[in-house]
Order: structure tokens, then C-alpha cells, then sequence
């Protein structure tokens, strides 16, 4: 008979360790059975952390060498050291992952290095991952699935994670490809498409859809585009891989217009091939029948409001649940999850969760897009503001982008903040707060914002619902 837990979390990535921590505060036992030999899961090792840290890297390169002299900054001999760039990313990722470590005895968190699957609905076998350790049992009174999601392969390319590579690949390259295709213009692509451009590579885009980043606002997604080619970023919309091989040092892709676009075929030829076309739901290998439960289509497991799979007591949260695999929206369900299984009715308001892309400049959103809106019959007023009318922006020489608000025509709510900016990351969480609290357009505007900030351009938005903006 094995040690038993009130509460037993299979994954430590942001749905998983959060959820521990929460629970432990809430004075459950928990125990947290990880695989892998970091804490942190995809986000912290291969995701979030490592790319932010290169993204950083790059653009402090590329600023220096290319807008430094019209700052007045002359700097000679300027140099990459890409070998220097990824050590520094592993030294970020090994303090952060080792703070989980911390938060875990902290917390009197139970850690169990080993893979996890079904014996029956209350029992986990664990397999131990390395060499030490003991195959073990524990029992639990409630269990959390929080194991995350893995990178699409296109089915006849499969991973070589050297030429042919996820972002997990992405992230370890040992030098700079001189020519990158990557498979799909969604948020990783367009990421690690950027750093790879900032060292030097000629990066091309393949993509599917007539457009890139299909989550966000079209109009967007339009402007942003333009911004990116402007970089030398190059796009091949509308357009399918149908096949490819590896020939010599090289990948050679065959492409054709992705359906109802003209069908002539080409080829394109790479040093390295990053695939991004989506993360599905990781399950494998939970053994979920022996606990009595299944996935639903996509691997994706099936939930209830409460993150509840069809055994009340086994739930399931983040990246292997539906909705957006986002690190916050998974640690948002780890707390609410957490609170639920100790007696509490906590609840998540989907429509302010925020998404990133933390490109040069960012692009930020959250709330509904002009699209989803029309789609659900809301009737809006929309408000722009550029940040070329923005003073802080001539200051720093960052005029691209704009911000768009989103507002309900009949209560005047702001429903939807769409910012591309440099700094659209921090910003976002202005539309945060409005959609949490229900504010108006006209309560955004009647705030202060500080001078010179580009959050004015988020004042100035608001006034624009109302066509009262002041510098335009
Ligand atoms: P994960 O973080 O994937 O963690 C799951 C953990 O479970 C893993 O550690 C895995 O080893 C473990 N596990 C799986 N099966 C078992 C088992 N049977 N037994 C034991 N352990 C198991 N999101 C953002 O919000 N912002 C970003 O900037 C961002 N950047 C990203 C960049 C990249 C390149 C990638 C790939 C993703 C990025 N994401 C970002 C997405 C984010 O990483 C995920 O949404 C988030 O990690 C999901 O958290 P999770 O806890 O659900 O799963
Ligand atoms: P994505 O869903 O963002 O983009 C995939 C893109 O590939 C889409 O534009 C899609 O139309 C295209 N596509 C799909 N199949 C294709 C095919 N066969 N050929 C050509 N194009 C194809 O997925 P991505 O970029 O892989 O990222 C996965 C998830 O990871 C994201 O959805 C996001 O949730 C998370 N993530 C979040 C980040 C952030 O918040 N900054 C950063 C990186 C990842």
C-alpha cells in the first residue's frame, strides 16, 4: 500500500505547480509527480522563459547595431556570441525552474520524479524517470491532470529536432541556420522566426490560411504583418506543404495554394525547417482507461465547468483541457481548481484572459476581436489610436502600431483592447481591468495616464469610441 495524498497533481508546468502550491496553502496534502528532471514543464524549460530570453537578447542585438547610430550610441565591433545567448538562457531557466524547487519546500510540497499513469481511479503508478528511484504507488482522494500539450509534426516530416524542428528544437540550436522556413505564422513561428532573423538567417513564412496569426483582430493581424516584412520576415500565405525530404545539408519542401487558390506547385529549400502549425493535448501513456476515463476528439480531455472529467474527483486543467494554452490561463484553472477541491466557488472570466505576441513591437489582445463580435450578433463602435501621435514614442523612435478598442455600442463597455506596441505586453492589462470591471469607454478616458507614456494611446482609443480624441 502506497503513501496516500489528499490531493495528487501529475505535471509541474504552470497548471501543476500552482495548483500544488495552491492547494498546500489551503492545507491539503499534495504531492506533484513530475517526468521530467526540471519543475516548470513546457513554459518554464522549453516555452515561455527560454524564448522570452532570446527574444530579449536579439533585440538588444539588433537595436544596438541597427538603430544605434541614429541614437547617437556608435558602437564598433559589435558581435553576436550565440553560444553566450543560449548558455545565459539556460541560466535563466535553471534560477527559475530551481524556484519552483524552493516554493515546493516551502510549501511542504511532496515532489515525485517520475512518470505517472493509472492503476484505477484513485491509485498512480510512477514510474521512476531516471536511473535512481523505485517504481512506487500513491493513493489520492482527488487527482489533477496537468500534463500540457506537445508540438504537431506535419505526418510526413517527422522531428529530426536538428533540421527538421519544434520550437523545442528551436530553442537548443548550436548555431545559426542561414536559410529557416517555418511551417505555420502563429505565435511561435512569428516568435523564433524573429530571433533567428535579428542573428541573420533569411526567414521564410509558409502558411495555410490567407493571413497570419489567426487568433487575432484582422485588422491586426493586417498592420502587423506589414510591420514584420518590413523586418525581412517573407510570407507565403494560402499556401500547403505537400511533401518534403531531406538532400544533402538541406530540406527541400514542395508547396501548392492551399485550397481554393491556384494549384501550381514550387519548392522551397531551408538549413532548417521549424514546424509550428500547433501544440495538441499530452496524454500518453496515463493509462486513463484504467481510471475510467477518456478524451474527447483531439486528445483534449473532456471537462465540466468545474474542470471535472466524467470521475468527479479526477479533473483536468491547462494545456491538456480545451481552450487556450496559455501559461496564465493554466495557472488561473490550477488556483480555481485547487479552490474547488477544498470547498471554495472560485470562478474565471475567459474573456479577460490576455494574449502575447512578444515580438518587435509586441501585439497584445484581449477580450473579443471586431470579428468575434460581429459573430455574436454584439453591435460595436470601434476607436484607433497610432502611436506616431503618441509623444513617448517619438522620444524612443518606436512609432509602429496602434491601439484599437473594441467597445458594446448600446452600454459603451469596452469588450475588446488590441495593442501593437513595443511595450504591449505590460499595457494589455489596462483592458484587463476594464473588461474585469465592466468600465466604459468613457471611464477609460476620464482616467489619468501618465505623460509621456504610450498608455495614452489606450486614453486616446477610448476618447476615439466617442470620435473626441485630443491629438489626432
Ligand atoms: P506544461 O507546461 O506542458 O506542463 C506539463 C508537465 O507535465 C510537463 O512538465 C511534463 O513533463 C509533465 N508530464 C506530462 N505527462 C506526465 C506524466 N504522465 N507523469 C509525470 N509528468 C508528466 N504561454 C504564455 O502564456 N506565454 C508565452 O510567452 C508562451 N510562450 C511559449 C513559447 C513556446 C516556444 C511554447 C512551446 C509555449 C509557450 N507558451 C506560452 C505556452 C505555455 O508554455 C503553455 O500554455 C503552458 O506551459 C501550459 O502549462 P501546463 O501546466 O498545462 O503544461
Ligand atoms: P498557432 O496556433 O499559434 O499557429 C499555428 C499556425 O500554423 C496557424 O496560423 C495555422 O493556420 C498554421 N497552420 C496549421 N497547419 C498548417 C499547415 N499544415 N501548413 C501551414 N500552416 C499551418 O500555433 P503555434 O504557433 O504552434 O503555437 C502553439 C501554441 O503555443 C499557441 O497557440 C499558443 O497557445 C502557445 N504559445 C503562446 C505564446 C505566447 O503566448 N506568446 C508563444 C508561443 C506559443
Amino acid at each position: 500500500m502506497g503513501r496516500h495524498f489528499d490531493l495528487a497533481v501529475i505535471g509541474s508546468g504552470p497548471a501543476g505547480y500552482v495548483c500544488a502550491i495552491r492547494a498546500s496553502q489551503l492545507g491539503l496534502k499534495a504531492v506533484c509527480i513530475e517526468e521530467d528532471a526540471g519543475l516548470g514543464g513546457t513554459c518554464l524549460n522549453v516555452g515561455c522563459i527560454p524564448s522570452k530570453t532570446l527574444l530579449y537578447s536579439t533585440h538588444l542585438f539588433e537595436q544596438l547595431a541597427h538603430e544605434g547610430g541614429r541614437l547617437g550610441i556608435k558602437a564598433s565591433g559589435l558581435e553576436c556570441d550565440f553560444a553566450q545567448m543560449m548558455q545565459r538562457k539556460e541560466q535563466v531557466v535553471a534560477g527559475l525552474t530551481g524556484g519552483i524547487k524552493g516554493l515546493f519546500r516551502k510549501n511542504k510540497i511532496e515532489r515525485i520524479h517520475g512518470r505517472a499513469s493509472f492503476k484505477d481511479d484513485h491509485t498512480l503508478v510512477i514510474t521512476p524517470s531516471g536511473e535512481k528511484g523505485e517504481r512506487e504507488e500513491v493513493t489520492a482522494q482527488s487527482i489533477v491532470i496537468a500534463t500540457g500539450s506537445e508540438p504537431i509534426p506535419l505526418p510526413f516530416l517527422p522531428f529530426d529536432e536538428k533540421r527538421i524542428i519544434s520550437s523545442t528544437g528551436a530553442l537548443a540550436l548550436t548555431s545559426v541556420p542561414k536559410k529557416m522556413i517555418v511551417v505555420g505564422a502563429g505565435v511561435i513561428g512569428l516568435e523564433l522566426g524573429s530571433v533567428y532573423r535579428r542573428l541573420g538567417a533569411e526567414v521564410t513564412f509558409i502558411e495555410f490560411l490567407p493571413r497570419i496569426c489567426p487568433t487575432l483582430d484582422s485588422e491586426v493581424a493586417a498592420a502587423f504583418e506589414k510591420i514584420l516584412q518590413k523586418q525581412g520576415l517573407r510570407f507565403h500565405l494560402a499556401t500547403k506543404v505537400i511533401a518534403g525530404h531531406l538532400e544533402g545539408e538541406e530540406v527541400v519542401l514542395k508547396v501548392e495554394g492551399a485550397e481554393g487558390q491556384a494549384k501550381g506547385q514550387a519548392s522551397h529549400t531551408a538549413d532548417v525547417v521549424l514546424i509550428a502549425i500547433g501544440r495538441r493535448p499530452y496524454t500518453v501513456g496515463l493509462n486513463l482507461e484504467a481510471a475510467g476515463i477518456s478524451t474527447e476528439q483531439g486528445g483534449i480531455l473532456g471537462i465540466d465547468g468545474s474542470f471535472r472529467t466524467s470521475k468527479p474527483h479526477i479533473y483536468a486543467i491547462g494545456d491538456c483541457a480545451p481552450g487556450a494554452m496559455l501559461a496564465h490561463k493554466a495557472s488561473e484553472e490550477g488556483v480555481c481548481v485547487a479552490e474547488i477541491i477544498a470547498g471554495q466557488s472560485p470562478h474565471i472570466n475567459y474573456m479577460a484572459i490576455p494574449n502575447v505576441v512578444y515580438t518587435s513591437p509586441e501585439v497584445a489582445a484581449v477580450g473579443m476581436t471586431e470579428e468575434a463580435a460581429a459573430a455574436a450578433g454584439i453591435s460595436v463602435k470601434t476607436g484607433a489610436f497610432p502611436f506616431r501621435a503618441v509623444s513617448r514614442a517619438h522620444c524612443t523612435g518606436e512609432l509602429d502600431g496602434f491601439v484599437k478598442i473594441i467597445a458594446d455600442a448600446k452600454s459603451d463597455r469596452l469588450i475588446g483592447l488590441h495593442i501593437i506596441c513595443e511595450h504591449a505586453s505590460e499595457m494589455i492589462v489596462e483592458g484587463v481591468v476594464a473588461i474585469e470591471q465592466q468600465l466604459t469607454c468613457k471611464q477609460v478616458a476620464a482616467m489619468s495616464h501618465p505623460h509621456p507614456t504610450y498608455t495614452e494611446a489606450i486614453k486616446e482609443a477610448a476618447l476615439a469610441v466617442h470620435k473626441a480624441q485630443l491629438h489626432m
